[in-house]
């Protein structure tokens, strides 16, 4: 049996776990079961699945060999206990929100959220019978605070997106479970190589593996990682198969896995470059400010060192001259590519507030500490030299432009 045990390695397990090629005719690489529906010797044994009395596959929408392989693998990664692979990262929030919450539950989630979940919280189960509440988590002490006998659910993103704000999830998830409550960590930003949420003791872990673990943009897929197996089994039968549907195709499956074989070399690399970039773009004279966390000025540069293995590929920043400023660098752009998404081998700029965030009203982005002129980058696997020097000049673009002309004006030709 070539399986590994699970106390190996970070990338062997990536690339093994789960998988034995001997079971499989000697294919090195596993399998793709396009089966949307499986075949039971008999009738019997059909019933006895659906009872939950037998383990056999049933259909795909609840689960499949080439997504429960996937699953076995984000597990090992992150130390769940289970996990459950979806369509898209909105499927695993969606799907493991509809199965935690229910009419009259409160959920306490950190003041910066990724658009569309912000979205789903307000115009979705918000409408029902689910009071969603907002508070910086920035500062557990807040949160100790907010806490309420209806409180059910803690969500937050750390970092966050798109202002990189952390939260100290060991910390918070003490607070929860003290008021009988679960803590949900959407770990996009990080992927399982930079940071466990389980093991700093949060409940569930969710992802968009549209980002880094498939990391070639070339995939849309999501998942959630449990501490506990009942949870995961609730929300693949009730989130998953009834409520979202949201299910992964195999393909896509063999897509991630892919990727994830590559996870800790990418990461490694989009660390190094993110940090060389974000020391480039803080000296230069356009710059008010840098959010990311491996730089000393960084508020929360010492929680970062503690609960992150790296310091990871995403940061924002704000220029000199606010929304027109950052508009006009975005343009400037010749290398980085304007386009949402994140953790793809190629940099991607965008604009959260009229792009990822825009689900926000100015007031809610206001309140909720997404300024206007923010730019969000994706830090990309290019040679850094490359991304510093389209980086450089679109900066100096903006800065020849702020100070021939001020009060700033956009940049009328786009680069
Ligand atoms: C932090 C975060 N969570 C969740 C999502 C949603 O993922 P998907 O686009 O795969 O549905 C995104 C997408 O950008 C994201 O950035």
């Amino acid at each position: 049996m070539r399986t590994p045990a699970t106390h190996t390695g970070f990338s062997t397990r990536a690339i093994h776990h789960g998988y034995n090629p001997a079971e499989n005719q000697g294919a090195l690489v596993p399998p793709i079961h396009t089966s949307a529906t499986w075949v039971f010797p008999d009738t019997a044994y059909g019933a006895r699945c659906f009872a939950g009395e037998e383990q056999g596959y049933i259909y795909t929408r609840i689960s499949n060999p080439t997504l429960a392989l996937l699953e076995a693998r984000l597990a090992s990664l992150e130390q769940g206990a289970g996990a459950v692979v979806f369509g898209s990262g909105m499927g695993a929030i969606t799907a493991t929100l509809w199965s935690m919450l229910e009419p009259g539950d409160e959920i306490l989630t950190d003041q910066t959220l990724y658009g569309c979940t912000f979205a789903f919280l307000h115009h979705g189960i918000g409408h029902f019978g689910v009071q969603v509440r907002h508070v910086d988590m920035t500062d557990p002490a807040n949160v100790a605070a907010a806490l309420s006998d209806k409180t059910r659910v803690l969500y937050l993103e750390s970092p966050a997106n798109p202002n990189m704000r952390l939260a100290d999830i060991a910390a918070i998830a003490e607070l929860a479970h003290a008021r009988g409550a679960r803590l949900v960590v959407d770990n996009t930003y990080c992927s399982p190589y930079l940071q466990q949420p389980l093991t700093l003791g949060a409940d569930v872990s969710v992802h968009s593996m549209t980002k880094y673990l498939s990391g070639h943009g070339d995939v849309t897929a999501g998942a959630a990682i449990f501490a506990d197996a009942e949870l995961a089994q609730r929300v693949r039968l009730y989130g998953l198969k009834d409520m979202t549907g949201a299910v992964m195709s195999p393909q896509d499956a063999h897509l991630v896995m892919r990727g994830m074989k590559t996870l800790a070399l990418r990461m490694d690399r989009h660390c190094e470059n993110a940090q060389k970039v974000a020391k480039f773009i803080e000296i230069h004279p356009t710059t008010a400010r840098v959010f990311y966390p491996g730089l000393a000025s960084f508020p929360q540069h010492q929680l970062a060192r503690r609960q992150m293995r790296q310091m990871g590929g995403m940061m924002a920043f704000e220029l000199h001259g606010g929304l027109q400023a950052g508009i006009c660098f975005m343009d400037a752009l010749q290398l980085v590519a304007r386009a949402v998404s994140l953790g793809d081998a190629e940099s991607l700029a965008q604009h959260p507030a009229s792009m990822t965030h825009s689900t926000y009203s100015p007031e809610e982005r206001a309140a909720h500490g997404i300024s206007e002129g923010l730019v969000r980058l994706s830090v990309g696997l290019e040679d850094v030299e490359d991304i510093l020097a389209d980086i450089g000049q679109a900066l100096d673009r903006v800065h020849a432009a702020h100070a021939a002309r001020i009060p700033p004006q956009p940049c009328t030709e786009p680069a």
